[in-house]
């Protein structure tokens, strides 16, 4: 039975099943329609697999965990769950505000793009020539990378509405809004996905995709930087260790069992991603059997997958209007639920530290993120921009934000035993030394082998070869930003309404210990309202 949450009663989801929607809703996202098909044929081809697994196993699962402990511990957003590790971590919380407002404004405009292209299928609008009509009508990209305030309304209209039906779920509140968001949207991807990966096989040449894609490179699995890939997809793609599910995580019940449904979560998203793998490849295998051509050839990865490679099928195929509509249509909703989450972790943030009410945190949240959506990505200069955030805030704050909350919590608090014990509580997957070692000893080495070869790389060349005054702004100064700005917000004063919630019912960690007492009454009133 729902019951109102009363102001020391936070709002949750009402069953584990639709945790499990939100949290399948935001882990499939573009990365997995997009990313994954390109990196595993990149990295090995079948032989990926098995850096990919082990890197859900050994960091994917084990971060996934990580978060839901936090969370859950502290039933909070993810500033206010690092301000009750310790006081000094709220910080990382901020900084994980600062990463999803900057994911939202691109992740915003590629939404937007599949929503426009979704319809052009219908009449292929991109006539015989997809990457003309890519980069120089529908972008109306200019001949040098350079930052221009010239708006494309095509692509500023749609822009809007993706961010009017934003604010819209995210004001219904966690249940109503983001809950049955993904209770509906999430079969509808999976039906439409499933459907698209069945025609695609019965497609002429579908065959050579599947075996470009599945034929093992059993020396790939010597190079380090396909270990590194397979890393840094799990890690994007299961959106762990930037806050989303420490915020998802503070929404399940008291009792819930928390490594079990972690792993529901993480191996849905991984076969989810094998399953884009196979319908991508195959419609490629297609694309490059009508072209007379190798699927080497016509492989290709992100946005000229999807708005190039997918258009020119659509145009060959038979019934190409349908592959375009559940193509386009799938990239819709998996990036839809996806924005979902990245929203989330921020409305649930300034709700917790200014107590104004869903509402109106959705607007303070939205507003600005939708004007920044709109003045850079419905320009002309738009994709430029975008690919220059990706590629920092991946880098710079995904990981970066990512590998340190697992030090500070596995060295500086010595907190891993603590939130194993959480989780074990509650859980039918104990987690014990091995979760440790693979939190505090692997984890740290690959992230952090990963962190400096990029920044080496991007020291020595400027990335894609943009124009520094670009890079300085919406790279570097981006990065710089956003962790500026999170120290600063982590000093600003709790709302004295807020303070009440400031009570811990997860008592602060130092040391390896906890400080405190657990029996407080606000503490006792949340649990109450758990039942
Ligand atoms: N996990 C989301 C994705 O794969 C962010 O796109």
């Amino acid at each position: 039975m729902s019951k109102t949450p009363t102001r020391t009663q936070r709002e949750g989801f009402s069953s584990r099943r639709v945790f499990i929607f939100a949290a399948i809703g935001s882990a499939v996202g573009l990365g997995n329609i997009w990313r994954f098909p390109y990196v595993a044929y990149d990295n090995g081809g079948g032989a990926f697999l098995i850096p990919y697994l082990v890197a859900l196993l050994t960091a994917g699962l084990p971060i996934l965990f990580f978060d839901y402990a936090i969370g859950h511990r502290a039933r909070a957003s993810s500033p206010l769950a690092f301000r009750r590790l310790n006081r000094k971590t709220e910080f990382i919380g901020w900084w994980h505000m600062g990463v999803n407002f900057i994911i939202a404004i691109y992740y915003a405009a590629i939404i937007a793009w599949a929503a426009r292209y979704t319809f052009f299928s219908f009449n292929q609008a991109w006539g015989d020539d997809p990457q003309g009509f890519f980069f120089k009508e529908f972008l109306q990209i200019p001949d040098t990378p350079a930052l221009t305030f010239d708006f494309v309304p095509g692509i500023l209209f749609p822009i809007l509405l993706i961010w009017v039906l934003l604010a819209i779920v995210m004001s219904l509140g966690v249940q109503k809004g983001v809950g049955q968001a993904n209770v509906v949207f999430i079969p509808v991807l999976l039906i439409m996905f499933l459907l698209l990966v069945l025609y695609s096989l019965t497609l002429p040449g579908a065959s050579a995709g599947l075996d470009a894609l599945f034929t093992p490179d059993w020396s790939a699995l010597t190079k380090p930087e396909v270990w590194v890939a397979a890393y840094g997809q799990i890690f994007f793609s299961l959106s762990v260790g930037f806050g989303i599910m420490v915020t998802y995580a503070s929404y399940l019940k008291q009792k819930s069992d928390l490594s079990g449904t972690g792993a529901v979560v993480g191996f849905a998203n991984s076969s989810f991603e094998l399953l884009a793998g196979i319908g991508v490849f195959a419609a490629l295998g297609f694309m490059a059997s009508a072209a007379g051509t190798e699927v080497s050839e016509v492989a290709t990865s992100g946005l000229g997958l999807a708005f190039i490679a997918f258009p020119t099928i659509i145009s060959q195929a038979p019934g190409g209007a349908i592959i375009g509509f559940l193509f386009f249509g799938s990239l819709l909703f998996a990036g839809f639920t996806s924005i979902i989450s990245v929203i989330e972790v921020m409305v649930a943030g300034i709700e917790d530290k200014f107590s104004l009410g869903r509402v109106r945190s959705t607007w303070l949240v939205i507003l600005p993120i939708a004007t920044l959506s709109v003045l850079f990505m419905s320009t002309t200069s738009g994709i430029f921009v975008l690919d220059i955030l990706d590629n920092f805030i991946n880098q710079f704050g995904i990981l970066t934000v990512g590998l340190l909350s697992i030090i500070v919590v596995a060295y500086l608090l010595r907190g891993l035993p603590i939130l194993a014990d959480h989780v074990n509580e509650r859980s039918s997957l104990k987690l014990g030394r091995i979760w440790m070692v693979l939190l505090a000893v692997i984890t740290p080495l690959i992230l952090g082998y990963s962190l400096i070869n990029t920044l080496i790389s991007l020291l020595q060349e400027p990335y894609e070869g943009y124009p520094d005054q670009l890079l300085n702004i919406f790279g570097w100064g981006m990065v710089a930003l956003v962790l500026l700005a999170a120290i600063v917000v982590s000093f600003l004063p709790w709302s004295t309404r807020s303070r009440a919630a400031l009570t811990p019912p997860a008592p602060p960690i130092s040391g390896g210990k906890v400080q405190g007492d657990y029996q407080d009454p606000a503490a006792n009133q949340l649990l109450k309202g758990d039942s």
